[in-house]
């Protein structure tokens, strides 16, 4: 079973999977915890130059970049695991393009899904679990943790584009959980996080995985 992990920055996908991980494994369940992007050799090289802010990219060439990290990705590590049996959890994957690139930047949703579909050879998730939020809130928890961690805090006019990215993006996810029911389930990510925590579990055990909690 292929699972991907969805939201926002800030929405608490990474600090769930921190929890689930351990869980699955005390579980003695056999599975690959793995990101995008950077899921490969070559995507961690591609993540050093899409994440950086350092090199400078057109719309096209992060797409580009972001597809070819998904490419080697999917072939590389998520279809192996899964012929080994291997349940496989992705911290973002197609869907993250389709709401920054797609709903974010503005391109053509049809032609971001027919190059995903071209990267990844038609392997898409089982499930998407889409953590949402307001980004307002994710973005003060963001700023609440570069503070702690001494990073520069930004402000003004860059902020505010941000926030509106964000909410396109938030946007994005919510249409997408509309429009693949089968696959996907939003989990309320502005409750407290056990409650979150406790969702993601309910959801696993409704596709077979259980934890003992
Ligand atoms: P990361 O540091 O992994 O953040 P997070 O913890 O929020 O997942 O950064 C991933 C960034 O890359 C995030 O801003 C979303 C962006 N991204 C895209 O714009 N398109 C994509 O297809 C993917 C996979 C990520």
């Amino acid at each position: 079973m292929f699972i991907t992990f969805e939201g926002i920055e800030g929405s608490g996908k990474t600090s769930v999977l921190d929890r689930l991980c351990p869980a699955l494994s005390d579980e003695g369940i056999s599975f690959v915890r793995t990101r995008e992007p950077g899921g490969s050799e070559l995507g961690r090289a591609l993540r050093a130059m899409l994440l950086d802010g350092r090199t400078s990219l057109t719309n096209e060439a992060e797409l580009f970049l972001y597809l070819a990290d998904r490419a080697q990705h999917a072939r590389q590590v998520i279809a192996p695991a899964l012929e080994r049996g291997d349940l496989v959890i992705s911290d973002r994957y197609i869907d993250s393009t389709l709401c920054y690139q797609g709903h974010g930047r503005g391109m053509d949703l049809d032609r971001l899904i027919d190059l995903n579909n071209f990267a990844v050879g038609g392997l898409w998730p089982d499930l998407t679990l889409i953590f949402d939020l307001d980004p307002e809130i994710s973005l003060k928890r963001a700023r609440r943790r570069n503070i702690e961690e001494g990073i520069e805090v930004t402000q003004g006019r860059y902020e505010a584009e941000r926030l509106d990215f964000h909410r396109r993006i938030r946007r994005g996810y919510l249409a997408l959980a509309e429009q693949y029911p089968q696959r996907c389930r939003t989990v309320d990510a502005s409750r407290p996080f056990d409650d979150v925590y406790y969702h993601v579990t309910q959801i696993l055990e409704g596709h077979g995985i259980s934890l003992d909690e």
